[in-house]
C-alpha cells in the first residue's frame, strides 16, 4: 500500500534539507511540519547538524524536545535565518490560509522574525481561489467573542466557533477560534486588513504576502519549489 504521507513527507524533508549547520529556525505547527522536525531529528544524528528552534505551539515544543532539537524563545533571538510551516490553502499568488491547527496567531508572529518563511504543502492545499474550501481560521478573546463574531460576519461569512470534544477549542494563548465560510475570497489583503481592525479579533489566517519559497510534494514523493 501507498504511503498516505507521502507528499507532506517529501515537502518537509526537502524544506528541513535546506537548513544550514548553526541556523536559528521557527518551527511551525501541523502534521506536514511534524516531518521536518524528524528529518532535523535523523541529520542532526547522521550529519551533526547544529540547529535550534523557536516554536509555534506547545504541541511543536513537544515534539521538538522528544526529537532533541534544542528549543529557544522569541525573545531570544534577534532574528530567525528561517521559518518552515505549512499551509492549508495556498494561492497562485503564494498567499495562504493558515490556522486548521488553531497556531496561526503564533505562526504569523514566528514567519514575521525569519528572513524567509519556507511553507510545506501537498499539492492538493494549491488552489484558485482561498476560502473556497476552506474555512478561516480567526482567533477571537473569549471576553464578547459573540460581539467579534457579529463584526467577523458582517465581512460575508458564516463564523462557527471552533469546538473539540464537544467544548470550546481554545488556542495557546487562551482565545477562541471562529471557522468561517466564504464563498471565495476575492482580495486576500483586503479581507486581511478589515479584519485586523475589528475589536475583539486577535488575528486570522490569512497570510499575505509573506511566504517565501513554497516546497510542493505530490503523492510520487515529487518536489518542486516555487520561487
Ligand atoms: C496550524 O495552525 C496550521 O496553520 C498548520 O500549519 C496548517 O493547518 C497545516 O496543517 P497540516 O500540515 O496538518 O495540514
Amino acid at each position: 500500500m501507498s504511503d498516505p504521507n507521502a507528499a507532506k513527507r517529501a515537502a518537509a524533508y526537502a524544506a528541513a534539507d535546506l537548513v544550514q549547520d548553526g541556523m536559528t529556525i521557527g518551527l511551525g505547527s501541523g502534521s506536514t511540519f511534524a516531518f521536518v522536525i524528524e528529518r532535523l531529528a535523523a541529520r542532526r544524528r547522521d550529519q551533526g547538524l547544529k540547529v535550534r528552534g523557536v516554536p509555534t505551539s506547545r504541541t511543536t515544543a513537544e515534539l521538538a524536545q522528544q526529537a532533541g532539537v534544542p528549543l529557544l524563545t522569541l525573545d531570544e533571538v534577534e532574528r530567525l535565518d528561517l521559518a518552515i510551516d505549512g499551509a492549508d490553502e495556498v494561492d497562485p499568488q503564494k498567499n495562504l490560509i493558515k490556522g486548521g491547527g488553531g497556531a496561526h496567531v503564533r505562526e504569523r508572529i514566528v514567519a514575521a522574525a525569519a528572513k524567509e518563511m519556507v511553507v510545506i504543502v501537498d499539492e492538493s492545499k494549491l488552489v484558485p481561489v482561498l476560502g473556497k474550501a476552506f474555512l478561516l481560521p480567526v482567533e477571537v478573546l473569549q471576553f464578547g467573542w459573540r460581539q467579534a463574531e457579529r463584526l467577523v460576519a458582517a465581512t460575508g461569512c458564516k463564523p462557527q466557533r471552533r469546538e473539540r470534544d464537544g467544548a470550546p477549542f481554545v488556542t495557546d494563548n487562551g482565545n477562541f477560534v471562529l471557522d468561517c465560510k466564504y464563498d471565495g475570497i476575492a482580495d486576500p489583503a483586503f479581507l486581511a486588513s478589515v479584519l485586523d481592525g475589528l475589536v475583539g479579533v486577535v488575528d486570522h489566517g490569512l497570510f499575505v504576502g509573506m511566504a517565501g519559497r513554497v516546497v510542493v510534494a505530490n503523492a510520487a514523493g515529487q518536489v518542486r519549489i516555487l520561487p
